[in-house]
C-alpha cells in the first residue's frame, strides 16, 4: 500500500482536475457563496490560502483589484505549477510556497491576514492539528478578518467508517466521468487521507480559538462551506 498521504496530488494533478471540472465537490457553488461573502469586505485583502492546490477557483472568489497579497501553500509541486498560471491576473502580489500548511501558518505574522481560506485540505489533519489551525488563524487574522473553510464534513452522528462507506459508494456510482482506475485512486486516497469532523466539532475548535461567530455558507451532501470570525 502507498504510504504517502497525498500521493494522488503529488504524483499527478490530472485526476483531481477531472474531479473539479465535473464539479463533483461543488467548487462552483461554494466559490459563488464565498465571492458573495467577500463582496462586503472593503479590501484590498491580504489572503492566505492553505492547501491551495492549483488555485483554480481563486479568480472566481476575489477579483484582482480586491487583493493586496495572495499567499498560497501546498505540498504538491505539480499543483503549484498550475497555480502559477491560474493566478497570473494577480501579478507580483502572489507568493506560492511548497510547504506544510501548519508551518506556514505558524510563521505567518500576527494580525496580518484578512482572509484565511482553506478548501478541501483541512480534513487531512488530525483533530489536534485542526485545533492548532484555528488557534494560529486567530493569531494571524486582522480585526474583522475571517477564516473560510470549505471541506468534507461528517453528518452529525455519523462516524468515519460510515462516512468512508457512503462517500466511496457515491464515487463508485456517481463519479462516472472518471475511469474505473481513477475512481479506485480516489477511493484509496479517501480511505487513507480523509479525517473529516462534524460541523459541531469544527465550531468547538473555532470557539476554543476565540472565533465565536460561525456561519454556514453552503452545504451539498458532505461538502460544506463555513465562515468563522471573532
Ligand atoms: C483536494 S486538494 C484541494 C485543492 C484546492 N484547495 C481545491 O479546493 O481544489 C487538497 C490539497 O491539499 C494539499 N495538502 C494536503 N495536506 C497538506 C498540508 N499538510 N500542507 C499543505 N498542503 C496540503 C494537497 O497537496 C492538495 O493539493
Amino acid at each position: 500500500m502507498n504510504t504517502d498521504p497525498i500521493y494522488i496530488f503529488r504524483k499527478t494533478w490530472a485526476t483531481y482536475q477531472k474531479v473539479i471540472s465535473n464539479n463533483f465537490m461543488f467548487h462552483r457553488e461554494f466559490s459563488t457563496a464565498v465571492s458573495k461573502l467577500l463582496e462586503s469586505c472593503p479590501g484590498p485583502l491580504n489572503f492566505l490560502d492553505l492547501g491551495c492546490g492549483d488555485a483554480a477557483h481563486i479568480g472566481k472568489i476575489v477579483s484582482s483589484g480586491q487583493v493586496a497579497e495572495y499567499c498560497g501553500c501546498d505540498l504538491s509541486p505539480h499543483a503549484l505549477d498550475v497555480a502559477l498560471n491560474n493566478l497570473e491576473q494577480f501579478g507580483i502580489r502572489v507568493k506560492l510556497l511548497c510547504r506544510d500548511m501548519l508551518s506556514v501558518l505558524r510563521e505567518a505574522p500576527e494580525n496580518h491576514f484578512d482572509v484565511v481560506y482553506s478548501s478541501y485540505a483541512l480534513h487531512h489533519l488530525s483533530v489536534e492539528e485542526k485545533q492548532t489551525f484555528f488557534m494560529e488563524c486567530r493569531r494571524t487574522l486582522r480585526e474583522n478578518g475571517c477564516v473560510i473553510l470549505v471541506d468534507v464534513m461528517l453528518e452529525e452522528g455519523e462516524d468515519r467508517p460510515a462516512y468512508l462507506d457512503s462517500y466511496n459508494g457515491a464515487v463508485a456510482t456517481q463519479w462516472e466521468a472518471l475511469t474505473p482506475y481513477e475512481r479506485e485512486q480516489v477511493q484509496e486516497h479517501i480511505s487513507n487521507c480523509d479525517f473529516p469532523e462534524t460541523p459541531t466539532v469544527y465550531q468547538k475548535l473555532a470557539h476554543n480559538a476565540g472565533l465565536n461567530t460561525c456561519r454556514r455558507l453552503g452545504k451539498k451532501t458532505w461538502h460544506e462551506a463555513w465562515c468563522y470570525q471573532v
